[in-house]
């Protein structure tokens, strides 16, 4: 059973920084491109020749490589997706979250500023996770969607920067989409996505 391709929560012209085409772009061709490709190369996995494995060039390397872009490229644009809301609100001092995102960036203002940075300075994805090492939010700066993931941590938000989030609407000012799009987080939806670290924390520490 390969994996199915998400829809959006909302209409493809609800979030009026983003348009409907850039949307349909992102959506129904990056993203939906994404999952195919990773359940096609998950089933070429199946017969691939692995005694002929080697790290110069061999086509089972071919496929290891690409399968983590496209599981990585599925599951951050599904996190981008899911943490858009039509309905920008700011959020609420009672989140665990920005009561967290405070604690360890010393203010909410910093938080952001230090997101609005990291996404400044990607060329693909500035991503807030969850480390279960340190018990603290991280601002973590990706290049590509398999590069620059930290392991054992929990992603709870992300800003894609690639240039296709943004580049018909904001042409090569990524500052403004990067603030414009911020303004539509889902604050709700990240918080649950932190209580789930904090779940996930509370097993991990089960002895
Ligand atoms: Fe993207």
């Amino acid at each position: 059973m390969g994996f199915n391709v998400l829809d959006l929560k909302f209409a493809k012209d609800a979030i009026p920084p983003i348009s409907s085409k850039t949307m349909e772009i992102h959506h129904d061709r990056l993203y939906a491109g994404y999952v195919n490709k990773r359940n096609e190369i998950e089933e070429l996995l199946k017969t691939a020749d692995r005694s002929k494995a080697v790290a110069s060039y061999s086509s089972y390397r071919a496929l290891k490589v690409d399968e983590t872009f496209n599981a990585d490229g599925q599951i951050l644009h599904e996190l981008y997706f899911s943490t858009l809301s039509p309905t920008p609100k700011q959020p609420s001092e009672d989140l665990e979250f920005v009561k967290k995102a405070k604690e360890d960036f010393g203010s909410w203002d910093s938080f952001i500023e230090d997101v609005v940075a990291c996404a400044m300075a990607a060329r693909g994805w500035a991503i807030t996770a969850y480390d279960f090492r340190d018990k603290k939010l991280h601002n973590f700066l990706a290049d590509a969607h398999n590069h620059g993931g930290v392991w054992e941590t929990w992603p709870v938000w992300t800003v894609d920067v690639y240039e296709h989030a943004y580049f018909l609407d904001f042409g090569s000012d990524r500052k403004s989409y990067i603030i414009e799009i911020i303004k539509y987080a889902d604050w709700d939806e990240i918080n649950k996505r932190f209580l789930k670290a904090k779940s996930i924390e509370k097993i991990l520490e089960t002895k």
